[in-house]
């Protein structure tokens, strides 16, 4: 197959290319490097022993998706083109909209346009917001808190209206949890540019000495040790069931919209984290219990059935693997520039 990995020099984005070079798909990035680096391409071509093809360019410039689309002929779309970070969504809404949507938007136009048949979009555990229920299965509402999760809703929104007026397009929303670690390789990871503000890059740039020591938002949590549960996913699984969600819209061209929960299935607290990695590093992580974070739910983790039932897919390592990963990261990262 020869797939657009759109924001694919990302974290997410990069795991999957390593993927599906490694089945031997062709692929072509499109990403703009506003969170990642072009050394990742070079990184991925090290791993695989594969070049994918690669454009720098802003998904939304109409004019240069067209060009890319006419030069290849797309058997699908994986779009991971998206701003992340939920406290900035917060404060600037306009400009999390507009990257958001209007990828969405460019990339499904040039779909109809070219008959590119099928989009895997990446979206999130965080459309299921507060809820008491878990496991979260798919038919759980949407309860999104903030601006970052209201663009997620909204692009699986417009995909289900686009499968509906054009039945030669089919959509999954794949439904990710919380991934962490990185490929084994130590070359390619999460890579923050600024101070983290997920759990585990801040954990690993503790260990390293980067940072000082680690907040736990809240120990009055209703979960086993009273802090947040959550569902941690490798990297590594969750690019795997990008592959998996691929081959099921290739055999199933009428399957219009789906949205799939990727996840483990198990969920584990902020304490249990922190200790799994201490022992895998060998040292202490320092850490202060502070206020909850505002907006955070006690417990969150998936019924991943649904993945399993459709496309066979499930997560394989455990945390302790996710943890090594992350630790081989975090002291290579710097090295293979
Ligand atoms: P990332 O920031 O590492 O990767 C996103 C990539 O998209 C980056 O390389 C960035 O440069 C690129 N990009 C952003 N806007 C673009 C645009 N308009 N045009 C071209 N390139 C653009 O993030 P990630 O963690 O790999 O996440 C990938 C996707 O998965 C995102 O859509 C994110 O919202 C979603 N997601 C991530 C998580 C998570 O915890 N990491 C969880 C659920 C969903
Ligand atoms: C995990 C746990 C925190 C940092 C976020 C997004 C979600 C999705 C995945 C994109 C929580 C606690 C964290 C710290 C802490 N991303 N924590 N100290 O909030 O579950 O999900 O990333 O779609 O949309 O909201 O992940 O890693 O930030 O937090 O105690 O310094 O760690 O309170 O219990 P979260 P996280």
């Amino acid at each position: 197959m020869n797939i657009l990995v759109a924001g694919g020099a990302g974290y997410i984005g990069s795991h999957t290319v390593v993927e599906l070079l490694s089945r031997g798909e062709q692929v072509v990035i499109v990403d703009n490097l506003s969170n990642s680096r072009e050394h990742v391409i070079d990184r991925i071509e090290r791993i695989t022993g594969k070049r994918p093809g690669f454009v720098k360019a802003d998904v939304r410039d109409t004019g240069k998706m067209n060009e890319v689309f006419a030069q290849y002929k797309f058997d699908a779309v994986i779009h991971l083109a998206g701003l992340k970070v939920v406290g900035e969504s917060v404060e600037k809404p306009i400009v999390y909209y507009r990257n958001n949507l209007e990828s969405t938007w460019v990339l499904v136009d040039l779909m109809s346009k070219y008959k590119v048949p099928s989009i895997i979009f990446s979206s999130s555990a965080t459309v299921y917001g507060e809820t008491d229920q878990v496991p979260i299965n798919e038919n759980a509402e949407y309860h999104c808190t903030n601006p970052y999760g209201n663009t997620k809703m909204i692009n699986e929104i417009f995909l289900k209206d686009v499968v509906t007026a054009c039945p030669d397009i089919s959509a999954i929303c794949l439904r990710y949890f919380n991934p962490i670690g990185a490929h084994e390789s130590g070359q390619i990871g999460e890579d923050p540019l600024d101070i983290p503000n997920n759990l585990m890059p801040y954990i690993t740039q503790v260990a390293i000495g980067k940072l000082e020591r680690l907040s736990i938002f809240g120990d009055d949590y209703p979960t086993h040790d009273g802090t947040g549960v959550r569902d941690y996913i490798h990297v590594v699984d969750l690019a795997k069931g990008h592959l998996a969600a691929l081959d099921y819209a290739e055999q199933n061209p009428d399957l219009g919209f789906l949205a799939v929960n990727l996840g483990t299935g198990k969920g584990y607290s902020v304490l249990d984290l922190v200790h799994t990695f201490s022992e895998v590093c060998g040292k202490s992580i320092p850490y202060q219990i502070t206020a909850r974070r505002p907006g955070d739910v006690a417990t969150s983790y998936a019924d991943p059935s649904k993945a399993k039932e459709l496309f066979g897919w499930e997560a394989e390592f455990d945390l302790k693997r996710m943890c090594e990963d992350s630790w081989r990261w975090q002291k290579c990262c710097d090295k293979f520039i």
